[in-house]
């Protein structure tokens, strides 16, 4: 008996899915019709055909349009039928999942009701056959989409608006239109099946991030969402900078920071918002999932990420991404088992207390909900490599090589991850796989004012420490790194004690926080000449603690580490010290210093107090002794320390290159420790003869480094200058000099140096570097072109080169983000400086108020010889200033203006003032909305000047009767070369003709 007496419906046991079909062919052809829409029936035609239980010639027999829906389903059934056994249960597979509940009741499936399992197209499949075997998918991703796709199609050249017209039929619905789509590529061959494959991938990519409607978490995916953002709320509501000493929240004290792209991009100005770094804005590589923020200690990386955790657990921002994972590299490094993804995770970020498959393949199927942040990548103890390939998320490998593959896209492709790390730690290997890279900055002017008054409840202080910085600038320039400004702002009460001897370096500013610390142990003991004797233990304990971790790759220290180091509870309770947090809440406690920076102060405090330290210890930290020309090797760094503390090194073969980057910052503060100036506060620790020793050897290391330099720079080519340009350690180098504060040194030093022209362009040079170059530059013995392009110079780093102006004959400041305030600083100074001729200042932010005080330099100087101020926002107004100054003025042989907005009206002025001019040799006034008006004005000098060689109007207004004008002039002149007019409004007769005229015009 088949009949089941209580519900009505077949039996299945045994039976065979041929009988099932055959059995149940009322209730099937009922249940394909029921709607009375054909689309039922063409999606399980969709699926048969893709699985090739169908071929495409019983498709076309099986055409529905045209054919009752009950013909059409009982053609398919007989077909499916005859082909036997095996299609018959596809048939039953697609029929299960195709059908709602209610059509399918009083259907049944038998042991045929699991997913009907498609084939995937063959490796190597043609285009044409791929649309076959994915078609059910083709068609639902094609239905939004049918006017892009023809569009595409008939621009290739495979269709014609007649295909088009077919396809676009009124009567079909869309599903119907996609699906007379693909039959249509299908027929037109391989180049059309490939165009229309091509364009629904770019438009899935597109749409997977904005059609997120169709993603539907379960209940335990939102219950695990829930205690990821509640985990990741509490981890990031404060920073451990402020953890330990006050209430202050990350929302507190959170301050915007400078966030540009590393490459130009048209549409960006400024700084990005945290919503850009995910965003579209500036993606160099759409097909790459890593964002990667770069930047130098301190500038504030892992503080971004942490706020941008902060705004995600909260539901503020990044609202498009359902889970965030957040990692550290720094904690990463003691993971040493092999993990899978699914491990690393749920392990390092947040367990699911349920369903953890289920969670899990959620990740999988919506990669575009996910968002992993990486923090500092530089502290891995693995530089990145691709070399391993490692595909697969459910399997284990070292957790180096799942962040590599993740980053590169290998591993769950689609997930967004943001990374960060300092600039040294990223190579061409990485930034290949780079969706786009963002420069961190740090503060800006405004920022630093901002941060300061957030960390002051008491506003009367903060515009008392605001002050104390407006009047050093060195210490504001400093402000501009984060770490520093903390300090800063966390000292105001040494800072504003202090008088005279305010920081001006950045050893000064650790001394300071130290002796803050110090100070807030004992708060009702003053501290006295000797505070550093005081406290030699923590000192040396710390620093030990501190050298071995900088030489080891090391951070994060267990209470082994702390004990090898005789570090003590009391030496804990300082405060440099804090609790390693880490996501996961399994880790045991560690610690780690407060910032990498102070492990630095750290390791060269140790250096510098420790008595016993290898006389050859300081050499290899300056590089000299047993490394490469540009590296060091930490190896033979530690095997400085007394064998009894020496570490094992984890390291093999090749160092990190950040390794290189802690030690340089290092060296840097064992030269500001060792200057003259501490050298009373050193005495009550050590004997003046090793105080002495050392300060000699670091002013030895410095002098033979530099001489190294110079020695590097190639001879000219003849007719050429002199040039050198900085390799990277040059700016160290110059940073160490000046933190001894030793001026004998820098001019010892500087007297070796014979150059015409200094390049340092991109070479991360901001308002600090500034300050130091400026201190070792002025003992330069003869004028240099100072080349500084492309850095982040600004107002605050222009004030701070004021003192090498005297040495400085050309000054090159293209792309540094300078504003008016900054030139009006700048010129006041170098109005008086006899040497400087020249300058360039291409793509900054000046404006008409600048160009009075241009004004003022050209009347003022008569041997300035080039003005280049292109690409800035000067108008019409602008150019009226520069004029007066120019016409006063006879020895400005250049001058650059392309890219304001002069007009005709700057034109004429400009014009005007040049009229009785000998001196100017070339002019540009490229893209400056010049008309006829104006060319017909400088027409008439170059009628009449006797110098003009060159004038550039490419990109204006001007149409024939203005180049009529200069045609005529020409005729009275055989001085001017040539006069450029590409890209204004002449027709293609009318430059013929006009080239013809006069060969000097140039379209
Ligand atoms: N945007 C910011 N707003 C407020 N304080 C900041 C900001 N960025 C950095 N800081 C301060 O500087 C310190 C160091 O910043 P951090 O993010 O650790 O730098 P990095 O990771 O680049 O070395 C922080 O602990 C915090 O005190
Ligand atoms: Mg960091």
């Amino acid at each position: 008996m088949l009949d089941n007496p209580e519900d009505g419906s077949w039996q299945s046991g045994s039976m065979s899915a041929q009988e099932l079909v055959l059995r149940q062919r009322t209730e099937i052809l009922h249940a394909l019709c029921s709607s009375r829409s054909s689309e039922i029936l063409e999606r399980v035609l969709d699926m048969l055909l893709a699985r090739g239980t169908l071929v495409w010639e019983d498709y076309q027999n099986i055409q529905i349009s045209g054919t009752a829906l009950g013909t059409s389903a009982r053609q398919l059934l007989d077909l499916v039928y005859t082909k036997g056994v095996e299609a018959c249960g596809f048939l039953l597979a697609v029929l299960n999942h195709v059908l709602s509940e209610a059509q399918k009741a009083g259907l049944s499936f038998g042991a045929y009701s699991s997913d009907p399992e498609l084939t995937e197209a063959p490796c190597g499949a043609s285009a044409t056959q791929t649309l076959l075997t994915e078609r059910p998918g083709l068609v639902s991703k094609l239905r939004g989409c049918i006017d892009g796709a023809l569009h595409v199609l008939v621009e290739s050249g495979s269709f014609t608006s007649t295909d088009c017209d077919e396809v676009q039929l009124p009567i079909f619905t869309p599903s119907q239109q996609a699906r007379h789509l693909l039959d249509h590529v299908r027929s037109k061959g391989e180049a059309a099946a490939r165009v229309l494959l091509q364009y629904i991938l770019q438009n899935q990519e597109h749409a997977s991030h904005l059609n997120q409607e169709t993603w539907t978490p379960t209940e335990d995916c939102f219950k695990y969402k829930k205690k990821l953002s509640s985990s990741v709320a509490v981890q990031s509501c404060f920073l451990s900078t402020y953890g330990g000493t006050s209430n202050m929240t990350l929302d507190d004290i959170y301050t915007e920071s400078q966030l540009e792209l590393a490459h130009d991009c048209a549409d960006v100005l400024g700084s990005l918002s945290l919503e850009d770094l995910v965003g579209i804005v500036g993606t160099l590589n759409e097909d790459a999932d890593t964002v990667l923020v770069s930047g130098e200690a301190g500038c504030g990386k892992s503080t971004l990420l942490q706020r941008l955790h902060l705004l995600w657990a909260q539901g503020a921002a990044l609202q498009d991404f359902f889970l965030l994972f957040p990692f550290s590299c720094r904690r990463l490094n003691s993971e040493h088992r092999e993990l899978s993804v699914q491990e690393l995770l749920f392990h390092h970020c947040c367990w699911p207390d349920r369903e953890q498959d289920q969670i899990f393949q959620f990740i999988l199927d919506h990669p575009h909900l996910i968002l992993f942040t990486f923090d500092g990548l530089d502290e891995l103890k693995q530089n990145f490599s691709d070399e391993h390939r490692h595909c697969c998320p459910t399997q284990r490998a070292p957790v180096p090589i799942l962040l590599f593959n993740l980053l590169q896209g290998s591993l769950m492709k689609g997930v967004r991850k943001v990374v960060t790390s300092r600039p040294e730690a990223v190579g061409p290997a990485l930034k290949k796989y780079l969706r786009k890279e963002v420069h961190l900055k740090g503060f800006s002017p405004s920022g630093i004012d901002c941060f300061v008054r957030k960390h002051h409840s008491d506003p009367a202080v903060a515009a008392r420490v605001l002050e104390s910085l407006q009047t050093n600038t060195a210490l504001l320039g400093l402000c501009h790194t984060p770490v520093l400004c903390w300090i800063v702002s966390q000292c105001h009460k040494e800072l504003l004690g202090c008088g005279e001897g305010s920081p001006q370096t950045i050893t000064d500013v650790y001394l300071m926080i130290l002796q803050h610390f110090f100070q807030h142990q004992n708060p009702q003991k003053t501290l006295r000449i000797g505070w550093m004797q005081e406290h030699l233990n923590t000192a040396l304990h710390l620093g030990l603690l501190a050298f071995k971790g900088i030489g080891n790759s090391c951070y994060i220290f267990s209470d082994t580490d702390l004990q090898t180091c005789g570090v003590t509870e009391e030496d804990i309770c300082m405060g440099f010290l804090i609790h390693s947090k880490d996501i996961s809440s399994n880790s045991c406690k560690r610690l780690e210093f407060l910032h990498v920076t102070m492990q630095c102060f750290f390791a060269a405090l140790y250096i510098v107090l420790n008595s016993a330290m290898d006389r050859s210890a300081i050499a290899k930290l300056f590089g000299l002794q047993g490394m490469s020309q540009t590296g060091m090797s930490s190896t033979c760094f530690m095997a400085c320390l007394p064998s009894t503390v020496q570490p094992e090194l984890a390291l093999e073969g090749e160092a990190i290159a950040v390794e290189t980057a802690n030690l340089q910052i290092t060296a840097t503060f064992v030269s500001g420790l060792l200057s003259q100036r501490y050298r009373g506060l050193l005495l009550h620790c050590c004997s003046s003869s090793t105080i002495d020793r050392k300060i000699r050897q670091v002013a030895r290391c410095l002098s033979k480094r530099m001489q190294k330099h110079f020695k590097s720079i190639s001879q000219p080519v003849e007719g050429e200058k002199k040039s050198m340009h900085a390799m990277p350690a040059f700016v160290w180098l110059i940073k160490c000099i000046y933190e001894m504060q030793e001026s004998r040194l820098a001019q010892d030093i500087m007297s070796k140096l014979d150059v015409q022209h200094l390049k340092l362009t991109y070479c991360n040079i901001g308002p600090v570097e500034c300050t130091a170059l400026a201190y070792v530059l002025q003992h330069l013995k003869s004028p240099v072109g100072l080349q500084l392009d492309y850095n982040s110079v600004g107002d605050v780093g222009v004030e701070q080169l004021l003192p090498c102006m005297h040495v400085c004959n050309s000054l090159y400041l293209r792309n540094n983000n300078i504003s008016d305030e900054g030139i009006c600083k700048l010129i006041a100074k170098v109005i008086h400086c006899d040497n400087f001729q020249k300058i360039a200042l291409f793509n900054n932010k000046l404006t008409d108020a600048c160009t009075q005080h241009f004004s003022r330099l050209l009347k003022t100087k008569q041997n300035f010889l080039a003005l280049r101020l292109g690409n800035n926002n000067i108008t019409a107004e602008g150019a009226k200033q520069l004029a007066e100054g120019l016409q006063c003025n006879q020895s400005l042989q250049y001058l650059g203006l392309w890219g304001n907005k002069i007009g005709d009206t700057g034109a004429e002025a400009l014009a005007r003032a040049l009229m009785g001019n000998k001196s100017l040799l070339w002019l540009s006034l490229v893209e400056n909305g010049v008309g006829n008006a104006g060319a017909c004005a400088l027409a008439d000098i170059v009628k009449n000047s006797t110098t003009l060689e060159e004038l550039c109007l490419t990109k204006n207004y001007i149409t024939r009767t203005g180049v009529e004008c200069l045609i005529q002039a020409l005729k009275h002149n055989t001085h001017v070369k040539s006069v450029w007019l590409k890209s204004n409004e002449l027709s293609v007769e009318e430059v013929e003709e006009m080239t013809q005229r006069e060969s000097r015009l140039i379209f």
